[in-house]
């Protein structure tokens, strides 16, 4: 079963920074914005316990600020050691100026 679920307002992300969400009832997310739109992961590294909302995003990749370990933000692929388990990340689109991602139950 998937669930759709309004997060934020597209005007609240920033170009250069993931946005930190927190839904009762959802992992803490991170929402990016990049050239081609938005993208949605978990907020927390899979190596530690880092928000990855105080890390950097370069290009499509965030970079975790405890270790220096990456992600693909489009893949939740890892990029860079020492990760090596993916983000999960969540199906996301605009509508009517809010992101709205899509949830599947696991
Ligand atoms: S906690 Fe993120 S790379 Fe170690």
């Amino acid at each position: 079963m998937t669930e759709r679920k309004v997060i934020c307002a597209v005007e609240d992300v920033p170009a250069d920074h993931p946005l930190l969400v927190e839904i009762d009832g959802l992992p803490s997310l991170a929402v990016y914005q990049l050239s081609d739109g938005v993208y949605v992961t978990d907020a927390i590294c899979t190596h530690g316990e880092a928000p990855l909302t105080d890390g950097w995003l370069e290009n499509d990749e965030i970079e975790c600020p405890f270790h220096g370990g990456r992600f693909c933000v489009r893949t939740g692929k890892p990029t860079a050691f020492p990760v090596t388990v993916p983000l999960r990340t969540y199906p996301a689109r605009v509508e009517s100026g809010s992101i709205v991602i899509e949830i599947k139950e696991e």
